[in-house]
């Protein structure tokens, strides 16, 4: 049996590669909508190899018949028209960060939480974490269960396609407006990215900590464990895809860096290249486009009891958006819908 699904936000970087995502997996389709703005109305989008879909206007869109929603349109969008297509009958899986901490929504990782999808019927929407927090506690879980984490200290290197294809662009543009002696403008960050690092990713909050480094923490303690406590440091840097993360862990439990290898290379989701020689780890460049995350630099941390360190890369496009989406949608289908 195949399912009806929609694509809210299908121009934009997250809803193509949740495109490509649901065509390189196979998930069962009967029939593919591509909704975005108006302005985007007639224009074609690719899924898979030999589909064109032409896409239509989200704000006309009646969702009845329409079994499963994948949704990225950003967070206001979203507060409206995802529970419009709960209530027209669909299960919305919502990328945003709107619906993430609402009580009565799950926040799911596949390989950290897939029991708490059973709740979504309350309002039919499940929510798909932030990126950086997905790559986290995928590599966080089995070292939690094993050695049970009291804190973590992250430091993040988020790559510019985590602020849409606005994002891509500024960097692109700024790169060449640099090497052709152009003014620099800017749009979508707040300082010049290209050749430079800037320590602000989403809005700055009355603590001093800017909404991002605010998701990280709630969000690991709602998908891993509420006592978890996660101070993070969020940086954008001139990368185009790929989140890169600095993870430093004390855990209640004695933990080698030999234990903790062994435990990551037997973890679901997790690929771990670690080898103490140059080239022996993984930047973000080189996982565009892979599933996993990337595990690498794993060391012993001498000066807290039980500590750890180790470096974390995934695709955020991938795991940290539309690969989560979509195997949250493939359990859906197979432990929950008729
Ligand atoms: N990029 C990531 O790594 C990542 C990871 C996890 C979650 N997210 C979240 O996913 C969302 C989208 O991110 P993105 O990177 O895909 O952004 P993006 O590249 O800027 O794309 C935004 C998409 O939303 C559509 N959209 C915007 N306003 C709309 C409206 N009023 N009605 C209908 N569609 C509208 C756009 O359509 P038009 O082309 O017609 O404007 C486009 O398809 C954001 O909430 C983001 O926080 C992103």
């Amino acid at each position: 049996m195949g399912y009806t699904v929609a694509v809210v936000g299908a121009t934009g970087n997250v809803g193509r590669e949740i495109l490509t995502t649901l065509a390189d997996r196979n998930f069962p389709v009967d029939e593919v909508i591509a909704l975005a703005s108006e302005k985007s109305i007639g224009q074609e989008v690719s899924f898979g190899e030999d589909d064109i879909l032409k896409v239509q206007d989200l704000a006309k869109f009646d969702f009845k018949g329409v079994d499963i929603v994948l949704s990225s349109p950003g967070a206001k969008v979203s507060a409206i028209h995802s529970p419009r297509a709960a209530a027209a009958g669909a299960v919305v899986i919502d990328n945003t960060s709107h619906f993430r901490m609402d009580p009565d929504v799950p926040l799911v990782v596949p390989e950290v939480n897939p029991q708490a999808i059973a709740s979504y019927e309350k309002k039919g929407i499940i929510a798909n974490p932030n990126c950086s927090t997905i790559q986290m506690v995928v590599a966080l879980k089995p070292l939690h269960d094993r050695f049970k984490i009291r804190r973590v200290v992250v430091s993040t290197y988020q790559s510019v396609s985590g602020a849409g294809k606005d994002g891509m662009d500024e960097l692109f543009n700024q790169t060449r407006a640099i090497y052709v002696n152009d003014p620099v403008e800017k749009q979508a960050f707040t300082k010049q990215i290209a050749f430079n690092v800037i320590p602000h990713i989403d809005v700055f909050m009355d603590d001093g900590y800017t909404k991002e480094e605010w998701k990280m923490n709630v969000e690991t303690k709602k998908i891993l464990d509420p006592k978890i406590k996660v101070t993070a440091t969020c940086v954008r840097v001139p990368v185009f895809i790929g989140h890169a993360e600095s993870i430093n862990i004390e855990c209640e439990e004695p933990i080698t860096a030999d234990e903790a290898r062994e435990v990551l290379r037997n973890a679901p989701g997790v690929t771990v290249i670690d080898h103490r020689a140059n080239e022996g780890y993984v930047s973000p460049v080189e996982v565009a486009g892979d599933d996993p995350v990337f595990v690498s630099r794993i060391r012993e941390d001498y000066t807290v009891d039980n500590g750890l360190s180790f470096w974390c890369v995934s695709d955020n496009l991938r795991k940290g958006a539309a690969l989560n989406a979509v195997q949250i949608a493939e359990l859906l289908a197979q432990d929950y819908l008729k």
